[in-house]
């Protein structure tokens, strides 16, 4: 029912508009979270040739981004995910985020960060990474979550700001596609409530705790770009 995903876009605007870090909690998520479990991707009108389950060639986009909704409280999308391809390792700056499966499945590899001063990065670390770099590089420990399979019949997976917060999407058999929902938004352009999207790589460490594993940031990676589709699905009932 097309009206699900009208309903999870009003609860969305609810729940975000009156956000402050204390107000959003799982139970102040809830409406939003029982309407998007309910979203198809005949709710979205995907394109049937946007899904077909094909390996993209060299010269074509791994991704393809629908843009629903871009709102100064939220933005909305779909990323559809080519057989065998991912959005790579990366983060959601002060960020809530669900995301829904609506097509294939989707395998999402997930960290939380840590606070460096309770889990210090070992010196040697440092020091291999400063030695083969020739200045010292800023690492991230982080919690390693586990790698998780989300197909159509999954409920959404959620993260915000201090939990869940990286993740890396893999499309798993085929392609799969899923909706987006973040909030607030990135923001590249202005310097007041910088939001960027980092990119990030796990550095193989012996560690004690091995669900303690240390990231560092990398450039954008050049397997990973996007191609637009246009959205077809229904009007959304945006606040004025
Ligand atoms: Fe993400």
């Amino acid at each position: 029912m097309t009206v699900s995903f009208q309903k999870a876009v009003e609860a969305a605007f609810k729940v975000f508009s009156r956000r402050n870090a204390a107000t959003v909690t799982n139970d102040s998520l809830g409406e939003l979270r029982i309407n998007l479990n309910k979203v198809t991707k005949s709710d979205l009108r995907l394109d049937p040739l946007v899904l077909e389950d094909r390996i993209p060639t060299e010269q074509e986009a791994p991704v393809t981004y629908i843009r629903i909704l871009e709102h100064k409280l939220m933005t909305i999308a779909v990323f559809v995910l080519k057989q065998g391809k991912r959005l790579p390792l990366h983060d959601h700056p002060g960020m809530f985020g669900l995301l829904k499966v609506v097509h294939g499945s989707v395998a999402i590899k997930t960290y939380t960060p840590l606070d460096p001063n309770q889990y210090p990065v070992p010196a040697s670390l440092s020091e291999r990474l400063a030695n083969r770099y020739g200045r010292n590089i800023p690492v991230y420990p982080s919690r390693y979550e586990g790698n998780k399979v989300f197909s159509e019949t999954d409920e959404c997976c959620v993260i915000s700001p201090n939990s869940k917060n990286i993740h890396e999407i893999h499309s798993e058999s085929g392609t799969a596609a899923f909706l987006d929902i973040l909030s607030p938004p990135y923001n590249h352009k202005s310097a007041e409530d910088y939001r960027p999207c980092s990119y990030y790589k796990e550095i193989d460490v012996d560690s004690q705790d091995s669900n303690i594993r240390y990231l560092v940031k990398i450039t954008d990676p050049p397997d990973y770009w996007c191609n637009e589709a246009k959205y077809c699905g229904p009007e959304l009932p945006v606040p004025s």
